[in-house]
């Protein structure tokens, strides 16, 4: 079986009676109930993985400018990607013109990213490289409109990125 089902009944009530069933039975695996409770899913992305330091790979996948591949946490799409300067950056994979995927493959060589919906291209780094028929647009500025970034660091060649800017330091 590729997938587990979902609970269609799930919801916050039954997650409160499930949480506090389990605390009444220390030693006692976690009942299936969690398993399949997409409630639980949520809130570990949100209160978890969305505020942690998260493994995304290795710098020796994208060894070259340009080089790249994305990781998948959720919902959402990132970007992972070298630019000229040989710098590593972590670029939410959405389009600032109307939110669609720039990249849909899941890894390899780009000189740029090009938003397949209304061909917005955006630089290694996330910086807009163009955006047709905007600059008639009264007050548009490009700076305003790179690839959103993740902080990343990179620890001996590993690669760590995380969604929450208010995340303390991966080193202290
Ligand atoms: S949504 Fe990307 S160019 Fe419009």
């Amino acid at each position: 079986m590729k997938f587990i089902a979902t609970d269609i009944e799930d919801c916050p009530a039954k997650l409160d009676l499930n949480v506090v069933s389990q605390l009444e039975k220390p030693g006692i695996a976690m009942a299936s109930y969690f398993y399949r409770s997409h409630l639980t899913y949520e809130r570990e992305l949100d209160r978890l993985f969305f505020k942690s330091w998260l493994y995304a790979g290795h710098s020796s996948q994208i060894p070259s400018e340009g080089d790249f591949f994305l990781y998948e946490i959720g919902e959402d799409s990132i970007i992972i990607s070298r630019d000229a300067q040989g710098d590593i950056h972590a670029l939410m994979n959405i389009c600032r013109h109307r939110g669609a995927r720039v990249c849909a493959e899941s890894s390899g060589h780009k000189k740029f990213y090009v938003c397949p919906y209304h061909g917005w291209a955006f630089n290694l780094d996330g910086t807009l490289r163009a955006a047709r028929h905007m600059k008639r647009k009264a007050g548009f500025n490009p700076h305003d409109y790179g690839l959103k970034r993740m902080r990343l660091i990179q620890y001996e060649g590993l690669i760590f990125i995380n969604c929450d800017p208010e995340a303390p330091d991966f080193l202290p």
